[in-house]
């Protein structure tokens, strides 16, 4: 029998009385001196320790080897004991903190956290895809690792197709041993996202897609091999050229005030057709003439079209009663544009300087 607890000599109410008072008083003796987070925790393990506990101790030498007659009396009394104990430990901790709050100087200055601000990007971003939330435009993303599928073939980019190159694709190593739809590269545009929603989605549709996309670009003061765009789709039954046209011209206007006029430009892309560049009117010089137009009054902003028939076909869209338009914006220039950024370096680099002032 372990000497911390005592001799049980039979079960009389007698016997198990003077049992049990003594482990009380010693509870009792203990919880005085309950006045640091250790003692707390001695105090806790010398009784509730789940191997060398006093009260696993009292269980296994009296509990368990009890006569079924004496079960109750002895149950009654070592549930008190418990509840003592858990009264102890709840008093200790109480006490403990009540000290950690008496050396707590509230004269002292507090020590102000450093609150985050959203990245530039990122909140840019935000502006963009809020201007086509408010007309009603959900918002989606998607993975940056694509397939070749989803990245060109279902854009209707042919292999071997020179456009490809025009995309200045990274790719993940050791693909080879795939056949070319499922080689795994990076994404180089947020397009493939228009295709996985149309899979996953019936029409009408109407979406905005902001993401990060790769090239393989070299750094200069206005690309960066990793940047990010914000891609939209809307898809309906008699979608026209002129939507585009009134949907980006009313998203400029919202993004860069409401005096800058768009105009668009004949151009290509696999999925869009027919296809344009949007030009805005410069909202630095209100076409005068300054360094950020290069003095030709406009700056080029984004590309976008009709989506090309043959799309609808790679996503089980009905071509023949549907039509829709894409386009596609990079999120660093108008970034630039917006607060005036003349390196896009800044945005990766990092500088708290820098990135202190979008707070
Ligand atoms: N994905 C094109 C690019 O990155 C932009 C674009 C999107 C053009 C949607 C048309 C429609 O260059």
């Amino acid at each position: 029998m372990s000497d911390l607890i005592p001799q049980l000599n039979d079960y009389s109410e007698a016997a198990l009385d003077q049992a049990f008072t003594g482990l009380l008083d010693e509870v009792r003796r203990g919880a005085a001196t309950l006045a640091s987070p250790e003692a707390v925790e001695n105090f806790r393990l010398e009784w509730l320790g789940r191997k060398q506990g006093r009260l696993k101790l009292v269980s296994d030498a009296w509990l368990k080897t009890a006569p079924v007659e004496a079960k109750k009396a002895l149950g009654m009394r070592f549930n008190q004991l418990k509840q003592e104990i858990g009264a102890a430990l709840e008093g200790g901790a109480a006490a403990g903190s009540d000290k950690k709050a008496a050396s707590l100087d509230i004269s002292l200055p507090g020590i102000a956290p450093r609150v985050g601000v959203e990245h530039p990007l990122v909140k840019t971003m935000q502006q963009v895809v809020g201007v086509f939330k408010a007309m009603g435009y959900s918002v989606g993303t998607g993975p940056e690792v694509e397939t070749d599928f989803y990245n060109f073939e279902s854009l209707n980019f042919p292999p071997d197709h020179p456009a490809r190159d025009t995309q200045d694709t990274l790719v993940i190593a050791d693909q080879e041993g795939k056949p070319l739809r499922e080689r795994l590269l990076m994404r180089t545009h947020t397009s493939p996202v228009q295709i996985r929603t149309m899979e996953k989605q019936p029409p009408p549709l109407r979406i905005v897609i902001p993401g990060k996309v790769h090239r393989n670009d070299a750094a200069d003061a206005t690309h960066s091999p990793v940047f990010h765009q914000v891609e939209g789709l809307c898809v309906d039954t008699n979608i026209t050229f002129s939507d585009l046209k009134g949907t980006l011209d009313h998203a400029m206007k919202a993004l860069f005030g409401s005096d800058v006029k768009t105009r668009f430009f004949p151009s290509f892309f696999p999925f869009t057709e027919p296809s344009a560049d949007v030009q805005i009117s410069c909202p630095f010089c209100g076409q005068k003439g300054c360094r950020k137009c290069k003095y030709s009054g406009w700056i080029e902003l984004l590309g976008c079209g009709m989506v090309d028939p043959a799309v609808f076909g790679f996503v089980n869209y009905d071509a023949k009663k549907l039509s829709g338009f894409a386009f596609g914006m990079g999120v660093e220039r108008i970034a630039m544009m917006l607060y005036g950024v003349g390196d896009i370096g800044q945005f990766y680099s990092g500088d708290m300087r820098f990135l202190e002032q979008f707070a």
